[in-house]
């Protein structure tokens, strides 16, 4: 039943009409609960409160597999503006962008224009911009541009999949450019040629890269809600000697608030990914897929204002 209902929202958050309905119905859907608004400037308030509990952040203006060469260069330039504004309101931030979202699949020129203005505006305020990993399919165009990125920029990282049979191998090419990497289980409906289909082969994938990441001297960001994972990332830090300072945890907006508060008393670091925008609901959909239960207070949001 479960992976019923997990397929299913799948579906629905590769479903464009309904995306386009989404944007045009429902701007403040779920805003304030796992969304920070619909616009930068209403997010603020939010981040600024985050970081005066000692969390720092990680936004993304929410919108991807985008097939419009003015849209994407739109995405860009708020990533810009978005970027100032950290500088500006002196946040704790960092940015996370999707290569789709500024024309991945349109043209390769494209993306690499885009990306170039982006980091540029990124390196010259010293806030880092995470290139997240999308689905399979452009994963190699993405570890490849991370790569073009960084012989150029410090500011870039990125991320990797643990479901994903190939991330051994990245984890080992990458590690020669020490990236801040952020590690996941991987929230795409992937084929078993491509990845584990097992829940536990993922964690116990996820484990594996963990430490291979330690034993690489990489900075890395375990962004997962799982006590398992949490767990056996400090227990496995205090093994290795790893201080607390090389290794960070992030969790999802409106995710185990209490638990990010507590890893923050306990002195990690702890990053919070803070998306906003009006293009919510691809974001929105494999957060229902991967946890059923946010359907209750989903539906609360929806009658919102
Ligand atoms: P998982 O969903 O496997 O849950 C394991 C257990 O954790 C549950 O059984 C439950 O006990 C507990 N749990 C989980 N969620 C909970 C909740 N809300 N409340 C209470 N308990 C909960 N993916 C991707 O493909 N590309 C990317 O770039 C990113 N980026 C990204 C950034 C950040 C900061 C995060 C946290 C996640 C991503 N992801 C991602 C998503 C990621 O791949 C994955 O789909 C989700 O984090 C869900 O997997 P978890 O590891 O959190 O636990």
């Amino acid at each position: 039943m479960e992976a019923v209902t997990k397929n299913f929202f799948m579906f629905l958050s590769k479903n464009k009409l309904l995306n386009t309905l989404a944007q045009k119905r429902g701007g403040n859907f779920a805003a304030g609960k796992i969304i920070s608004g619909t616009d930068f400037a209403s997010s603020i308030p939010i981040i600024r409160a985050l970081n005066h509990q000692g969390l720092a952040t990680t936004v993304d203006y929410l919108g991807e597999f985008v097939d419009s060469e003015e849209v994407a260069n739109e995405r860009a330039e708020e990533c810009i503006q978005t970027i100032k504004m950290i500088h500006q309101e002196k946040l704790d931030s960092h940015m996370s962008v999707k290569m789709t979202s500024l024309g991945l699949d349109i043209d390769h020129e494209l993306v690499i224009h885009n990306m170039t203005r982006i980091l540029d505006t990124a390196e010259e305020y010293g806030i880092i911009v995470t290139i997240d990993m999308e689905d399979s399919p452009r994963c190699q165009a993405t570890i490849d541009l991370f790569k073009q990125f960084k012989e150029k920029y410090n500011c870039v990282s990125t991320v990797l999949q643990a479901y994903l049979y190939r991330t051994e191998q990245d984890l080992q090419t990458l590690s020669s450019y020490q990236p801040f990497l952020r590690l996941v289980k991987g929230a795409y409906k992937e084929p078993a040629d491509v990845a584990y289909p097992d829940k536990k082969d993922v964690d116990a994938h996820y484990k594996k890269l963990i430490e291979q990441s330690f034993q690489y001297g990489l900075y890395i960001a375990i962004a997962s809600h799982d006590d398992n994972i949490i767990q056996f990332t400090k227990e496995l830090a205090a093994k290795l000697k790893i201080p607390n300072d090389q290794f960070e945890f992030q969790m999802l907006y409106g995710m185990r608030s209490k638990t990010q508060l507590e890893l923050v008393k306990q002195g990690y670091k702890m990053r919070v990914y803070v998306p906003y925008g009006r293009d919510w609901y691809g974001y929105f959909m494999r957060r229902l897929a991967e946890r059923p239960a946010n359907i209750a207070f989903a539906f609360k949001g929806l009658t919102k204002k």
